[in-house]
């Protein structure tokens, strides 16, 4: 049964919670998932420093790695650099692609950078869903396709979620492909839902930031997925227990299709 551990906003810098970034290798190391995603906001304001502690934890997890940039990755102090060259930082200190797939148990991850320099993140370029499609229709026979992006895909119910033009056109797409999970962050609100085409999208809240919104704490989301459901348990930091617990369960049936 493969599984997943998807953290999310970790925020290396000033709002940085170290003491939670320590329980989540602990963590991975006692769990083995069979992949690890991390989908974005590495950084609060994409300092050097901040890449360079962000690097030293990445270097920590053992387990094979999936990262996507997020907004916060590019750099707001240095305008020319964001206009000319936005993730070359992130590709200096975390990984050279900002656009990448990992193939690891059973599983085939397909990270799409969905940032822009100015505008809201979330749109997909007619580009980058030209590589996503082409991925996604090289996956190794009979993996589970999961595409994980930084912006979030759904917004509580709503068709036109902020940073996210064409949701519904792309949960379409997603599932013409074959794809069976979504993996989203940014929002620091953990969610799963099935919303369409038997897709689950998933969203991890902010793993180790001081900055969780909307009453949630800091969490992370582990994924398991065996041939007839895909189950999402958000692990969430308890001050009495010292250690993240399952906070909250979904289960979700598998596409009819996918096996
Ligand atoms: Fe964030
Ligand atoms: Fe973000």
């Amino acid at each position: 049964m493969p599984t997943l551990i998807h953290l999310s906003d970790l925020h290396f810098g000033p709002a940085y919670l170290s003491h939670l970034g320590d329980l989540i290798l602990k963590e991975i190391e006692t769990l083995q998932p069979d992949a690890v995603v991390i989908s974005g906001d590495f950084t609060m304001r994409a300092r050097n420093n901040e890449y360079q502690a962000a690097r030293a934890y990445l270097n920590q997890i053992t387990r094979p790695m999936l990262t996507i940039p997020g907004n916060h990755d590019q750099p707001l102090s240095a305008p020319v650099e964001r206009l000319t060259r936005p993730f070359a930082r992130y590709q200096q200190h975390i990984c050279a692609d900002t656009d990448s797939t990992l193939v690891a148990g059973g599983l085939f991850i397909v990270g799409l950078n969905d940032n822009r320099r100015i505008l809201p993140g979330g749109f997909w370029s007619s580009q980058q869903r030209a590589w996503l499609a082409a991925q996604l229709d090289r996956a190794p026979r009979g993996a589970i396709k999961i595409v994980a992006t930084h912006h979030q895909l759904m917004w509580e119910g709503k068709a036109r979620p902020a940073g996210f033009w064409f949701p519904a056109r792309a949960l379409a797409f997603l599932a013409h492909h074959g794809v069976e999970l979504v993996l989203n962050g940014h929002t620091h609100i953990p969610s799963a839902e099935q919303p369409a085409h038997d897709i689950v999208v998933a969203r991890a809240g902010t793993s180790t930031s001081s900055r969780p919104r909307h009453g949630n704490r800091n969490a992370y989301n582990l994924i398991t997925i065996d041939e007839r459901q895909i189950s999402v348990f958000v692990r969430q930091y308890s001050e009495p227990n010292d250690a993240f617990i399952a906070a909250r369960a979904y289960t979700f049936p598998r596409r009819s299709n996918a096996f």
